[in-house]
């Protein structure tokens, strides 16, 4: 579990099309852990509630960057950071979370943005430019305006490696016309809205497993309606036992026996409450997993996910 991070805002600056840039600094001047391309930061905002943010570099000097898109429909956590938050607001934070990494020994690299989805990308391009590794990047927005970050990455990549989709302009771009089927050494990363990922977990279905790495910041999951059962939790490291009720929440019922691994968001999107599946039919409700990560069945998040089957064994 990361310990807390205590934060200053040291800068925030409007970027343009309601997005802001802020640079965070440890508080009381203390060093910051390095952050990995692809990281985020967990911030912990006034009213309690926790938003994720990805890291636009590898805080190499000791500031974190991050990039927050004032929503439209914001349930105030970014509304707050782009409206009330300025230099010399204090923030909890806990990262970074490196949830999304970049493979360095793959041959090669295609990088996919859309929108704000853009930002762990940005590192993933500084580190693969500092590797000189093999790399493309697919940055789509709706209007070309809205490319904040085009100028930033153009140094970045080789002449006709970074492609830039306008949907307002083009139309929307047929990812499966976009991307050729990489290599199983190759790997593609996306981050973007729900529609964009899941259609690229379709078209995945027919790549090499494991080449496609995904982030998601929202989870879009909902429940079955089919009917619950009781399930019996064995717990095969601790040796304990317990039966779960059908309208219990598995990581509540792991606290109460003394076993629940560490837990952030509780929405199933940031990753920290992983827990180690040995056994049982399980319906899969995290945003962390890819549907091909879902079916190898090993790993449960027991915020949102839970049993669907009389039995279940946890490395616990
Ligand atoms: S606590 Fe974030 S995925 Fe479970």
């Amino acid at each position: 579990m990361h310990d807390a991070l205590r934060l200053e805002i040291r800068h925030h600056q409007a970027l343009g099309e309601r997005l802001y840039r802020l640079d965070l600094a440890a508080s009381d001047g203390a060093t910051l852990p390095p952050a990995p391309p692809g990281a985020h930061l967990a911030l912990t905002l006034p009213d309690g509630m926790i938003r994720h943010y990805s890291l636009l570099d590898g805080a190499d000097d000791g500031i974190y960057r991050i990039a927050v898109l004032h929503e439209r429909d914001s349930r105030g956590g970014s509304a707050w950071l782009a409206e009330q938050a300025m230099p010399g607001t204090r923030l909890i934070a806990s990262g970074p979370h490196d949830r999304f990494p970049l493979d360095e020994h793959a041959t090669h690299h295609c990088l996919v943005g859309a929108g704000i989805g853009i930002t762990p990308l940005v590192a993933m391009a500084r580190r693969l430019h500092a590797l000189g590794a093999s790399r493309e990047l697919h940055y789509l927005v709706r209007h070309r305006r809205q490319a904040i970050f085009a100028a930033a990455l153009a140094p970045l990549f080789p002449p006709g490696k970074l492609h830039l989709h306008v949907s307002g302009e083009q139309g929307r771009p047929r990812l499966e016309a976009l991307l050729a089927a990489p290599s199983a050494t190759s790997r593609v990363y996306a981050c973007g809205p729900a529609s964009l990922l899941d259609e690229l977990e379709h078209i995945a279905t027919e790549w090499p497993a494991g080449c496609l790495r995904l982030e998601r910041f929202h989870n879009a999951a909902t429940p079955s309606d089919a009917p619950r059962a009781a399930c019996e939790v064995i717990l095969d490291a601790s040796g304990k036992r317990f039966t779960l009720a059908p309208d219990q929440s598995l990581i509540d019922a792991l606290e109460a026996h003394g076993v629940a691994p560490p837990r952030l968001c509780c929405e199933g999107v940031c990753g920290t409450c992983a827990t180690p599946l040995l056994e049982g039919d399980v319906e899969h409700l995290d945003a962390v997993q890819s549907n091909a990560e879902k079916a190898l069945n090993d790993l449960i998040y027991p915020c949102v996910s839970r049993p669907r089957g009389p039995r279940l064994v946890l490395d616990l």
